[in-house]
């Protein structure tokens, strides 16, 4: 599959296209700790690429890495067709790369809305000077800022919480806000840092449904990490799976479950 070049149709019949993001040998070491090995794998347009390994294995160091917020000793990130420069987060951010976190990161005392409204920071050009000299290019910004995310609102189902304060709602809705705000920035790649970890079964099932439904809906390519076996093996299209920050399986969901690294490592054995 690596060779192609081209791209590939999905057995579901979506069209996954070139190269979006690739990592080349990467390496990031904390101290003595080396969370990851020399790593390589891209991440194509369109696709959804799960990242799986035991806790410890590197999966959340490496999306931090590509958000960077993390700068790794050694390697190269590509996106879209050449090398990153070092980066700070805001500024990959405005690259169209979004993200949401292991540990929920939204403001509690605010409301939904306002919550999923800081998702559109990235996108807001008119200075403080402009909006208040400048008043109606502010407001043209404001307005269209208001549509996105109210379009999103409407997409993720949370119209009847959007004046909620966040610290009110349970779990499950805290990470489809976070959702919410992640997209309302429009990226072209989104990060999943265990978008379903704590949830119940239905839960999970809303939240595959939501992320199979932006893909679709918005051609957002997605990369995610997620413990649940079942849930990686519906949703993604291709897995990389690490142990102790090495690559020891990438492919397609049917060829990594039939990789004995991968059974040793990983499936075969309890992961939480
Ligand atoms: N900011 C950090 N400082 C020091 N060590 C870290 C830091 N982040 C992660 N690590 C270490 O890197 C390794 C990989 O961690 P992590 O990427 O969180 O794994 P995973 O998400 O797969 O559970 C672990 O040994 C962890 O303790
Ligand atoms: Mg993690």
């Amino acid at each position: 599959m690596d060779a192609l070049t081209e791209g590939y149709v999905t057995e579901d019949g979506r069209r996954i296209g070139g190269v979006l993001m690739e990592m080349k040998n990467i390496t990031l070491r904390f101290g003595g700790v080396v969370a990851i090995k020399d790593i390589s794998f891209d991440i194509r347009e369109g696709e959804i690429r799960a990242i799986i390994g035991p806790n410890g294995a590197g999966k959340s160091s490496m999306l931090n890495v590509i958000s960077g917020f993390y700068h790794p000793q050694e390697g190269e990130v590509w996106y879209k067709g050449g090398v990153r420069p070092s980066m700070k987060p805001f500024e990959v951010a405005r690259q169209g790369v979004g993200r949401t976190f292991q540990n929920i990161a939204l403001f509690e005392g605010m409301t939904v809305l306002d919550n999923v409204m800081t998702g559109r920071l990235t996108h807001m050009k008119a200075s403080i000077w402009e909006q208040a000299i400048w008043w109606g290019k502010a407001e043209r910004e404001e307005v269209h800022n208001r549509e996105q995310v109210e379009k999103i609102i409407d997409f993720l189902e949370i119209q009847s919480i959007r004046k909620t304060p966040v610290g009110r709602l349970p779990y499950g809705l805290k990470k489809r806000v976070e959702l919410a705000r992640a997209l309302a920035a429009e990226p072209s790649l989104l990060l999943l840092d265990e978008p379903m970890a704590g949830m119940n079964v239905e839960e999970k099932e809303d939240m595959s449904r939501f992320i199979l439904d932006v893909n679709d809906e918005f051609g957002t390519t997605i990369a995610l990490i997620e413990h649940d076996m079942g849930v990686v093996m519906d949703l993604s299209d291709r897995v990389v799976v690490m142990d102790y920050g090495k690559k020891i399986g990438d492919g397609t969901p049917d060829e990594v479950r039939s990789n004995q690294d991968v059974i040793d490592a990983y499936l075969g054995v309890a992961h939480d």
